[in-house]
């Protein structure tokens, strides 16, 4: 297992639709296990592929609060097959736009299809952090981030920073490292 350089903003990856997962082989298990290794270590509970550099719909999740047996979720392919009409406000952040976090509305519950490791179908209806956190990482397989759904005044500040600290830190700052996959 190995922790891989997370992708931060302005890295134009975040931006990438990722494609989906066709192969569910050994190469599909270690990169699970490389987002695990990084998720936990960063330390995040969710994380999308394209955040280490990798472009496919994959993404882990483990939402059991500190100090209690970890929970790791994966979800392959993920997919909202429904929504709530209402909605629900969550403070937000990512790993890729590190120490900012905003309100954020979005539908409180979701319907979500997805596959596991061996390709087989499932659904599951979430709702709390659950259904915040599966729609930022169905986002970010789709190249949309948090920021999106905040007003264009509080996105074009963050931004900026980011774009002024990525110059001062130099194009080898957290230059992602490919493997083939
Ligand atoms: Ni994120």
């Amino acid at each position: 297992m190995t922790i891989r350089p997370l992708v931060i903003l302005p890295d134009n990856q975040l931006r990438l639709r990722s494609k989906p997962v066709e192969t569910f082989d050994r190469a599909l298990e270690k990169l699970v296990e490389d987002m695990f290794e990084t998720m936990y270590d960063a330390p995040g509970i969710g994380l999308a592929a394209i955040q280490i550099g990798v472009p496919l719909r994959v993404v882990t999740m483990d939402l059991a609060p500190k100090d209690e047996p970890r929970e790791p979720r994966i979800f392959v392919n993920p997919e909202i097959v429904s929504r709530s009409e209402a909605f629900a406000c969550y403070e937000e952040g990512c790993l890729s736009i590190p120490d900012y976090y905003e309100d954020v509305e979005r539908p409180d519950r979701v319907r979500v299809a997805y596959q596991d490791m061996k390709g087989a179908r499932h659904e599951l209806d979430a709702d709390g952090l659950m259904a915040t956190c599966i729609q930022h990482e169905i986002d970010h397989l789709n190249g949309v981030l948090f920021i999106d759904h905040i007003s264009k005044l509080k996105r074009d500040r963050v931004v900026k920073k980011f774009v002024k600290q990525a110059r001062r830190d130099g194009p080898a700052g957290a230059k992602p490292q490919h493997e083939a996959l």
